[in-house]
């Protein structure tokens, strides 16, 4: 990558998948990779940018560092504002913008006021070069700007997305509290499952982490068929984006070379609101849902992956009774599930016990707010179980 080509970006990421963020980028061709918090930020040339639009899993946004200059208070904001890009080029009054700041700075220590400030700037500037100016469209901006303050600078950037990328267009129901698709994606990752045995998720919800976990072993791109702001920025270029594009399609696998993809939920209106998805996503050749409660249900013969989000009493279910879920959970997993890895997102540590199995890893991941944790057990045959620890 040609030091003139290369562009300083940062991904938005959920909080705990920052390293998993920082490998997929990587992968896909991204330099300098770094973890922040809830963030990462690289190094990538247009190519690669365009790439990870289009290819990316975890991230919510891709910002795109467009100017960096000395910011000490709402003058200087305002100033360099106006400096930071030929205006006359990258926003013309016939399109729409938006501004989002993070961060402060002396005097503004207030996102929306800082905004403000940044918003005021960019219409001045546009007054004076056209005697008119854009309209701010908070929901399908043209141009959407993100400035971050902090340590005496500001950096404007550019959301090359426009609307966050966890929607990937195949959700519309959304079951019980349902897992961000980026979220899900960032577990699916953390489990190493390579799409080559069984995926049985025994309270699958609206099926989000099935269907995550078969887009990524289909390879399919996320992000293509979707309108990226990016296309509208004024170095748009028509022909890498399609090129990217083509490339991203020619990476995807046929669905006939999967395993057994399986969803357990025993709530009937829940378990068919999982098949609108799956057949949203265009997954029905790969993912089958039975209705019921997972105690009923056997697993597919070679032992495989069972990935797990039940509920953990912040937003659904009373304590006591998911304890005994728990507790069904646990025994069912050790007779049934003898040679399996056991992925489980809990959110509170004393239903977990109640699992009575011992987590080899225990991975902080924030759900929706919420401090969760993404357990992993490995089921041994019953034969070699070890004492039942808490
Ligand atoms: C927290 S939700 C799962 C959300 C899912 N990960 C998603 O993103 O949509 C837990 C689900 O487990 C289901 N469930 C609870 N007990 C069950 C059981 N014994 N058998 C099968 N499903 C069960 C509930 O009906 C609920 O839909």
């Amino acid at each position: 990558m040609g030091r003139e080509n290369r562009i300083s970006a940062v991904a938005v990421l959920p909080q705990g998948l920052e390293n998993a963020g920082c490998e997929e980028l990587q992968a896909l061709g991204a330099h300098d990779v770094r973890p922040l918090r809830r963030a990462a930020a690289f190094q990538a040339d247009m190519a690669c940018l365009y790439r990870l639009h289009l290819q990316a899993r975890l991230p919510f946004r891709l910002l795109r560092q467009m100017a960096r200059f000395p910011c000490q208070g709402r003058d200087d904001l305002y100033d360099g504002i106006r400096r930071a890009l030929n205006w006359e080029r990258w926003l013309h009054p016939s399109m729409t913008f938006r501004v989002d700041v993070t961060g402060t700075a002396p005097g503004l220590n207030h996102s929306h006021y800082s905004a403000l400030q940044v918003k005021n700037a960019l219409v001045d500037q546009q007054r004076d070069l056209w005697g008119e100016r854009s309209s701010v469209d908070l929901d399908d901006p043209d141009l959407s700007l993100q400035v971050h303050l902090g340590r005496g600078d500001a950096v404007l950037s550019l959301d090359g997305s426009g609307g966050s990328l966890h929607r990937r267009g195949y959700r519309a129901a959304m079951g019980a509290a349902p897992l961000k698709e980026n979220l899900a994606a960032g577990l699916i990752r953390l489990t190493e499952w390579d799409g080559s045995t069984p995926l049985v998720d025994p309270c699958c919800g609206s099926g989000i982490l099935l269907i995550e976990a078969a887009l990524t072993a289909l390879q399919q791109a996320p992000g293509l068929g979707r309108q990226f702001a990016l296309e509208g920025w004024a170095d748009f270029d028509q022909q890498l984006w399609q090129r990217e594009c083509d490339r991203a399609r020619t990476r995807q696998r046929e669905p006939h070379t999967l395993p057994p993809i399986v969803g357990f939920e025993q709530d009937p209106d829940i378990a068919d609101q999982a098949r609108d998805n799956i057949r949203a996503a265009g997954l029905e050749a790969c993912i089958t849902i039975r209705t019921g409660d997972f105690l009923d249900q056997s697993l597919p013969e070679s032992p495989g992956v069972l990935v797990c989000n039940p509920p953990y009493g912040h937003r659904i279910g009373d304590e006591q009774q998911l304890e005994a879920l728990y507790r069904d959970l646990g025994t069912y997993a050790k007779q049934n599930a003898a040679g399996w890895q056991l992925w489980l997102l809990s959110g509170n540590r004393s239903l977990t016990g109640a699992l009575r199995l011992k987590a080899s890893k225990r991975i902080p991941v924030s759900n929706g707010g919420i401090d969760c944790r993404w357990l992993h057990y490995g089921l041994r045959a019953p034969s070699s179980e070890q004492a039942a620890t808490p």
